[in-house]
């Protein structure tokens, strides 16, 4: 079980790799305003939805503490993230507030998993 568990915490960091990843190559573009929240940003989010939803799974079919608080915060967050991202996934220019919230969402989420013990 628990390489299963890894197995899917690193599918849940190459999610992150795709969303985050599409931020921080693009801030240059989002300073000017031609930033785009393209395919690999929204499949980056959804297979974070879909990693963590399987790792609260697993982790509690193998009786491992799930903090669902913790979980709940980072699900709204994702919710958020997401949404944002398949609303404007069409757009050739979006919003630099709207850019730079998804960056820095997807960050926070970063944090509280890594710190929030
Ligand atoms: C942008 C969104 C997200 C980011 C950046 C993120 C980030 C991370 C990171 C860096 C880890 C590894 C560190 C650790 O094990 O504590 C992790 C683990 C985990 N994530 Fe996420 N995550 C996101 C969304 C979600 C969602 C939506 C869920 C559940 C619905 C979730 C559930 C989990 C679980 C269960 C673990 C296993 C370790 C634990 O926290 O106990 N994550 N996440």
């Amino acid at each position: 079980m628990d390489v299963l568990i890894n197995v899917f915490v690193a599918l849940h960091i190459i999610g992150i790799a795709a969303l985050l990843g599409g931020f921080l190559t693009q801030m240059k573009a989002m300073g000017e305003g031609t930033a785009r929240l393209g395919p690999a940003m929204l499949h980056g989010a959804l297979t974070m939805l879909v990693t963590g939803v399987v790792l609260v799974g697993l982790n509690q079919a193998d009786d491992q503490a799930v903090n669902n608080i913790k979980i709940g915060v980072k699900l709204a967050i994702l919710v958020v993230i997401l949404g944002l991202v398949y609303v404007k996934r069409d757009e050739e220019r979006v919003d630099k507030a709207v850019f730079g919230a998804v960056g820095g969402l997807t960050m926070a989420n970063i944090f509280i998993a890594t710190l929030w013990t």
